[in-house]
C-alpha cells in the first residue's frame, strides 16, 4: 500500500511505538488518529505533529481500548474526521504482573475489539476500501518470557489471534491483510518502574543489564513493512539478527 493520503489509526499513539509510527507515516504523506488513553501525553503529540504535518492531517481521540464504546467512538471520530480508515494498527499495551487481568483486557481484548472494529468498517465485501490492520506482538511472545507469563501469553495469542484471521477465507474477498509486529525490546515507557512489574526481578535484571536493546527506528521499519509490502499477510515481523530471533520456532514433541 502507498501511504500518501491514506488513514492510519494508531492505539497508543501518544508515545513511543505508536509516536514514532505516527511521525514516519505522517512524513510519507498520510494522515493520523493518534488514539491514546493518556489525555495530556496525546494532546501534545498531536500538537507536536500538527505542526510539523500540518493541523488537518492529526487527529487525537481520547481512547480506552479495554472499554468498547469508548474506542468505538474514537474509531468514528477518525472516520468522521478523515471518511475513513486504511491503516489500523492496534498498538496499546502495558507490561504489568500485578493487574494480569486488566493486562489481558488491554493486550489483547483490545486488540480483538480493534481488529473486530477496523475489519468491519474496512472490508471490500461489505462496501469499505480494503486495508491492513497490524497488531503489536512482541518477541516475548515467542520464547518463553519468566519475568512476565500473561503478558508474554497475551503477546502470543495477538499474533495467533492475527495469523489465524489472515487465513480465513474471507479475506481474499474483504481485501484485507492481517500483519503482526513482533519487537524486541526497546527502550519505551513501557519498562518504567519496570521492578514493580515484573515477577523476579533481580533475576530480570541479570537479564536486562546485558540485553542489547532495539531503536524505536527499527520497529518504525517493521510497521512501514507491514504496510507497504502488499504481499505480506498473517506473518510475524522481527527484526533481522536480534538475540534469539532465530530460537523463535515453536516445538512440537508428539507423545509416543
Ligand atoms: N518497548 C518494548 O520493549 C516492547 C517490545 C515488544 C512489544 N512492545 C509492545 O509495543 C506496544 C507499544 O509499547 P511501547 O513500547 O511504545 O510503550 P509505551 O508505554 O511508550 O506506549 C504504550 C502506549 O499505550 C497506551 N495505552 C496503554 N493502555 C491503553 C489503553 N487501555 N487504551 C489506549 N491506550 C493505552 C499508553 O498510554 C502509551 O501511550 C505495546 O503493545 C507493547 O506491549 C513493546
Amino acid at each position: 500500500m502507498q501511504l500518501k493520503d491514506k488513514v492510519v489509526f494508531i492505539t497508543g499513539g501518544a508515545q513511543g511505538f505508536g509516536k514514532a509510527v505516527a511521525e514516519a507515516v505522517l512524513k510519507k504523506g498520510a494522515k493520523v488518529c493518534v488514539a491514546d488513553v493518556k489525555v495530556d501525553q496525546g494532546e501534545a503529540t498531536a500538537k507536536e505533529l500538527q505542526a510539523s504535518s500540518g493541523a488537518d492531517n492529526v487527529l487525537f481521540v481520547k481512547c480506552d481500548v479495554s472499554d468498547a464504546s469508548v474506542f468505538e467512538d474514537a474509531f468514528k471520530a477518525a472516520v468522521s474526521k478523515f471518511g475513513h480508515v486504511d491503516v489500523m494498527c492496534n498498538n496499546a499495551g502495558i507490561m504489568d504482573e500485578r493487574i494480569w487481568e486488566k493486562q489481558l483486557e488491554i493486550n489483547i481484548g483490545g486488540v480483538v475489539r480493534g481488529t473486530m472494529m477496523a475489519l468491519n468498517h474496512m472490508r471490500k465485501d461489505k462496501g469499505g476500501r480494503g486495508g491492513v490492520i497490524i497488531n503489536t506482538a512482541s518477541t516475548a511472545g515467542f520464547l518463553p518470557f519468566p519475568w512476565a507469563p500473561t503478558y508474554a501469553a497475551s503477546k502470543s495469542a495477538i499474533y495467533h489471534f492475527t495469523a489465524s484471521w489472515a487465513e480465513n477465507p474471507d479475506m481474499k474477498s474483504a481485501d484485507v491483510r492481517m500483519v503482526s509486529i513482533c519487537p524486541p525490546g526497546a527502550k519505551t515507557a513501557l519498562l518504567d518502574c519496570i521492578e514493580e512489574k515484573v515477577i523476579n526481578y533481580e533475576h530480570f535484571k541479570q537479564f536486562i543489564d546485558r540485553y542489547e536493546f532495539c531503536g524505536v527506528d527499527q520497529v518504525v521499519e517493521e510497521f512501514l513493512l507491514a504496510m507497504e509490502d502488499d504481499t505480506i499477510n498473517g506473518t510475524a515481523i522481527t527484526i533481522k539478527g536480534k538475540e534469539g530471533v532465530e530460537k523463535m520456532k515453536m516445538t512440537l514433541i508428539p507423545a509416543e
